[in-house]
């Protein structure tokens, strides 16, 4: 592909909870698609996670970024096309953090909806949780990102780093890139296989058995959650009338297998339930299985981990640093 066509595409994911099959179709699957024709950067967000002190101990904190930077390896991120690196290892998020706080109204924090929803029921959250649209703002600024690829979720998050940005420029000068997000088409938002009303979450998966598929749960234990997937009183797939829970199985066969609509609704129209969660069931075996062996293989040797993220941050440092730089003369920090 032509040079002045590569895109830099950044991307993360926070190392809490349990990886699913949500964020592999809904994040790293496409990420894999973005190498080679683009500048891929992969961050694994552990200064996000000190948002809720208390979720995680210190220890546990530097295991679990270390688990998902060797998931992402097993998804197939390509440490020789991609820059993979843990967001606390280059300082400058931080402190372009602090800058964008400053120009960043109050108002725009409070109205997210993330932030609403895990503030509920708390008797207090920290500045931080309020704070944490701002540091992702902070991790896309920083490298002049184009693309910004991950699930539905995202997508308020990134409006307020495109806000943030434009802001900035108007104060400042001239600095800040607005990035794009990039939502996969199918599969953005998969939902709760034991409530397809709720969206399939990695924390909610880590407390409870059937919610979600993760990526690293035994064979055993997948075949259980997804034989008793919450479907409908009905008994085969009516495709006019289909419920969230079929919707949500069709989608996960559809993504898993990239199997075109049609011949989707096909093979499984009039079908019973039963045989459209076995072949979900197979489908994603069929993904897991090798990605899992990867997993084994990779994590037999943790000095490979560690050395893919500090060749990552070694080589994004200077990109972070520049554009540093730049922040502190337009606003007589420097
Ligand atoms: N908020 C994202 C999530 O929960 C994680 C994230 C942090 C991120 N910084 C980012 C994603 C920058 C993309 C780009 O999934």
């Amino acid at each position: 592909m032509n040079n002045s066509k590569r895109k830099r595409v950044f991307s993360g994911v926070q190392p809490t909870g349990k990886l699913t099959i949500g964020n592999y179709v809904g994040a790293l699957q496409q990420w894999v698609t973005h190498q080679g024709d683009n500048d891929t950067i992969f961050c694994v967000v552990d200064l996000h996670t000190l948002t809720f002190p208390e979720d995680m101990t210190p220890k546990v904190r530097f295991e679990k970024s270390r688990e998902v930077v060797a998931l992402y390896l097993a998804c197939g991120i390509d440490p020789k096309q991609s820059d993979i690196f843990v967001q606390s290892h280059v300082r400058e998020h931080t402190e372009l953090t602090w800058v964008l706080n400053c120009v960043t109204p109050i108002g725009w924090l409070e109205r997210m909806t993330q932030y609403k929803v895990k503030a509920q029921g708390r008797e207090s959250v920290s500045t931080g949780l309020l704070d944490y649209p701002v540091l992702m703002a902070a991790d896309i600024l920083l490298y002049e990102t184009d693309l910004v690829p991950v699930g539905d979720d995202q997508k308020q998050h990134l409006e307020v780093t495109s806000d943030i940005a434009q802001r900035f420029n108007h104060l400042f000068g001239n600095v800040f890139r607005i990035p794009q997000v990039v939502i996969p088409k199918t599969g953005a938002r998969l939902m709760g296989l034991d409530d397809p009303t709720a969206k399939m979450s990695k924390s909610t998966a880590e407390k409870k058995v059937g919610h979600a598929v993760c990526l690293l749960d035994p064979e055993n234990v997948i075949k259980k959650t997804v034989m008793s997937a919450v479907t409908d009183s009905g008994q085969e797939v009516r495709l006019e009338h289909a419920s969230p829970g079929v919707i949500n199985l069709l989608t996960i066969y559809e993504v898993l297998t990239k199997t075109p609509r049609p011949e989707i609704e096909a093979r499984f129209a009039g079908k019973g339930y039963g045989q459209l969660k076995k072949d979900v069931f197979v489908a994603i075996m069929e993904t897991l299985r090798p990605l899992q062996e990867r997993y084994r293989q990779i994590t037999a040797d943790p000095a490979y981990v560690e050395q893919v993220i500090k060749d990552g941050a070694d080589r994004v440092r200077p990109i972070a640093e520049r554009m540093m730089r730049q922040v502190r003369e337009m606003t007589g920090l420097g």
